[in-house]
């Protein structure tokens, strides 16, 4: 199986290099900036003969090079300058999934597709809709980012991912909703908790000075490449298209799904309680706003 990363930055280069490093898959690592890609791609290939992997790897400019591929993770964007406000943002980023998107839907119209480039859940819509694929194969990576972080400030990382008892909801952004249906925490603990993971990636930006989060953003695409590329069926927390569940309608949102081979096999409906249900329709407000703008 080829998976196709568009984008070489920090989050593109560094799943195609989890991607290469653990056999998982060949790769066609792809990025508009003049020999980026094909750098990089050769880097991670010369680890092959000291990690033992046999997955093949290729740089390219050229989008038609994801052709072939079964998964297209897209982390292309632009991230935020100076003086660039968050709908300039949004504008630029629409154009690069909008092109990116049909030239999916001309190579790899048969291929499972991730959306990683911010603002994520307006992304994953515009890809859906852009390329006109079964909401089921646009998956937008955010929720197994968020509920690692919670998790991570709940247990000192000594938990597992429980996606199903423990995890992150709603928009990838400020209104995020954090669950918590397995470990007994009392109520400031979970607050300070579920307020520093919501903060974490400013945290991030704020010490980086430059660039944003790479490698635990990395590990999540990972992890969802790995449930759809052996078919795991397994629960994890993503933005998916809603068509009626949780109340919602014609929108992507971080919730819950079953993964697997053919993407998102079921969107699984937790109860929510009084509290969760307002904040979970405040971020699809959030969402619908800025999906608004697109
Ligand atoms: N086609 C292919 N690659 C593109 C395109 C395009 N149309 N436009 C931009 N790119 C590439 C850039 O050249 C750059 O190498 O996307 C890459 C983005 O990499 P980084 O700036 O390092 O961003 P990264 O940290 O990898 O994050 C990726 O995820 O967090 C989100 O929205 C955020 O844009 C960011 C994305």
């Amino acid at each position: 199986m080829k998976v196709a990363i568009i984008g070489a930055g920090n989050v593109g280069a560094m799943v195609a290099s989890r991607v290469v490093d653990s056999g998982l898959a060949d790769v066609a690592l792809i990025d508009i900036a003049p020999g980026l890609a094909k750098g990089k791609a050769l880097d991670i290939s010369d680890s092959r003969p000291i990690t033992g992997s046999s997955s093949k790897i290729e740089g390219s400019e050229d989008l038609k090079d994801m052709r072939g591929a079964g998964i297209v993770v897209v982390t292309a964007g632009l991230a935020r300058k100076p003086g660039m406000s968050r709908d300039d943002l949004i504008r630029k980023n629409s154009e690069i999934i909008k092109d990116v998107s049909l030239n999916i839907k001309k190579h790899a119209s048969l291929a499972i597709v991730i959306i990683v480039t911010n603002p994520l859940d307006a992304m994953s819509y515009l890809t859906m809709k852009t390329a006109a694929f079964k909401p089921e194969r646009v998956i937008g990576m955010a929720g197994v980012l968020d509920s690692a972080r919670f998790i991570n400030m709940v247990s000192s990382g000594s938990a597992r991912m429980q996606s199903d008892r423990i995890f992150m909801m709603g928009s990838h952004g400020d209104t995020m909703v954090a669950i918590n249906r397995s470990v007994d925490l009392d109520d400031k603990t979970f607050k300070e908790a579920s307020e520093k993971a919501r903060n974490r990636g400013a945290e991030i930006v704020g010490h980086l000075k430059t660039g944003s989060a790479y490698f635990a953003p990395s590990a999540a695409v990972f992890s969802m490449l790995r449930a759809i590329l052996k078919d795991e069926n397994r629960t994890v927390c993503c933005s998916a298209y809603l068509d009626g569940e949780y109340g919602e309608k014609d929108v992507y949102i971080g919730v819950p799904v079953t993964l697997g081979s053919s993407g998102v096999i079921k969107i699984i409906e937790i109860e929510l309680t009084q509290q969760e249900k307002k904040a979970f329709k405040k971020s699809v407000r959030q969402i619908r706003d800025t999906i608004a703008k697109l």
